[in-house]
């Protein structure tokens, strides 16, 4: 999966900002020959993510540049994309990935980038997702996988995996519960799109040449 890249096989390109949970769920699908594609970069703007020690330790070469050097969001996304295209990406996966990306960058890479949000979406996009499950007292919860547009978490949406809410949950606890659904539904939508399977068109996801009006939903509970 590391060291040596195929010519064939198809790469991705993983941004993230923190742990990486979510990117080591990638890295052990890869390695399993679960999804066929090779992890080309791992790329965070931040240098003290932990994610970046994961994606070493797998022998994926790693990127880091930090935000607060560029003058504008723009001006950073645009050297993000310098050293993400020296793998050629097929896809770019954003893996807890905290900024915001610029019109340019969504329009550089546009249907070829997945974000997977820790909420089922359209409810719930920005920060917070679990305590606001919490307070509105929801019996439901989980995370959802969709292409990044313009609109913040906004993306036709692919995958969501959902799980009930436990009496007397912590937001930690829910929290938790719903990263390990992540860490299965994830991979999934991925090896769907590298397979060719899962396609951006016309401002909408397809999945087997059917429009997806309406997320895949797993339960996991
Ligand atoms: C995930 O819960 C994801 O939904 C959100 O950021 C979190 C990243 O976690 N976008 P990790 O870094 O993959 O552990």
């Amino acid at each position: 999966m590391s060291g040596t890249l195929s010519d064939t096989r198809p790469r991705i390109a993983i941004l993230i900002s923190g742990s990486g949970t979510n990117l080591q769920a990638f890295i052990d699908r890869a390695g399993s020959g679960e999804l066929a594609a090779d992890i080309g970069i791992v790329f965070s703007n931040r240098p003290d993510a932990y994610g970046l020690k994961r994606a070493t330790r797998a022998g994926i070469p790693v990127s880091c540049l930090e935000h607060g050097h560029y003058a504008d969001r723009e001006h950073f996304d645009r050297a993000v994309a310098e050293r993400l295209d020296a793998g050629r990406p097929d896809l770019i996966v954003l893996a807890g990935f905290m900024r915001i990306l610029s019109p340019w960058f969504v329009h550089r890479y546009e249907g070829r980038i997945l974000n997977i949000h820790p909420a089922l979406l359209p409810l719930y996009p920005g920060l917070d997702t679990h305590q606001r499950v919490l307070d509105a007292g929801d019996s439901r919860h989980g995370s959802t996988v969709h292409f990044v547009t313009e609109e913040l978490d906004g993306g036709p949406r692919v995958l969501a995996g959902r799980i009930r809410v436990m009496p007397h949950e912590t937001a930690a606890e829910l929290m938790q519960r719903v990263q390990a659904v992540e860490h299965r539904i994830y991979p999934e939508a991925a090896r769907w799109f590298v397979e060719g399977r899962l396609q951006f068109r016309d401002g909408s996801a397809w999945l087997d040449g059917e429009k997806l009006d309406e997320p895949i939903v797993r339960d996991f509970d």
